[in-house]
């Protein structure tokens, strides 16, 4: 089948940017490619890089993010928190990494915040089984310091490979590290949130992350959490439409 060299380009730009975002710095070549590129530039063949093979299923995603070292915080950590949910989910929650009991039990969102998170999605109907649920950083950030960018550098293509594997048509990112790492943006949570994005055309939606609405009490965790629930009410009607 003949295609159009215009179109051919237009696709695999689209291609190219999509795993250029998705953090991967090199792509395996075909003979066809390599032939092509070493006249050229070989750094694209040779980079070792443990995904530079983007893994064809979740679990074989989930084996080589296992094994990561590709960050100090293999160095410290207890369990890897790859994430949890069907790997067909429609949805996905990333939030931005793993804390004191996700690091024990290798389960994300488990500890007090994973217990709001778990209680907002029951609020609008949704059952955590039926979600994907990660974060940025698969391995806990000692003493739960905010992730570094190299950390965050490191760990994006397991994020991204998520993504791409489940194919989700909706994603919550839970606060300001899922938010930018995301989207690409420093934009604060007040013009992110109350609006959908497209992530490749994934619609992505911006929450507060349940561990920050925690750190307040009173009537500044109930304004936190009426904010919340406006931006789920969103989540909540896109997420009804995919059922017809
Ligand atoms: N906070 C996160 O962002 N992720 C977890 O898995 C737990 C708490």
């Amino acid at each position: 089948m003949l295609r159009k060299i215009d179109q051919l380009i237009d696709e695999l730009d689209a291609w190219l940017r999509f795993h250029k975002k998705m953090g991967l710095e090199a792509l395996p070549a075909s003979p066809g490619v390599k032939s092509f590129i070493s006249s050229t530039d070989n750094s694209l063949i040779n980079a070792k890089d443990a995904f530079t093979k983007p893994p064809g299923s979740l679990e074989a995603l989930q084996k080589a993010a296992l094994e990561c070292t590709r960050c100090r915080l293999h160095e410290t950590r207890h369990n890897v928190v790859f994430g949890e949910g069907p790997a067909n989910a429609r949805l996905m929650l990333v939030g931005e990494a793993p804390g004191k009991e996700e690091d024990l039990t290798g389960r994300p969102f488990v500890g007090a915040s994973g217990q709001l998170l778990t209680k907002m999605l029951n609020a609008i109907e949704i059952d955590r089984q039926e979600v994907f649920i990660t974060s940025i950083l698969k391995c806990r950030p000692p003493g739960n310091r905010a992730p570094k960018a190299d950390e965050i550098r490191a760990c994006m293509p397991i994020l991204m490979t998520q993504i791409e594997l489940i194919r989700p048509k909706l994603i919550l990112a839970l606060g300001n590290v899922a938010a930018h790492n995301l989207l690409n943006t420093k934009e604060g949570l007040k013009k992110l949130r109350g609006k959908f994005h497209s992530l490749n055309g994934i619609k992505l939606l911006v929450t507060y992350h349940p561990a920050y609405i925690l750190r307040f009490a009173g009537q500044r965790q109930k304004a936190l959490k009426i904010e919340a629930w406006n931006d789920l009410q969103l989540l909540q009607r896109e997420y009804k439409k995919l059922e017809v």
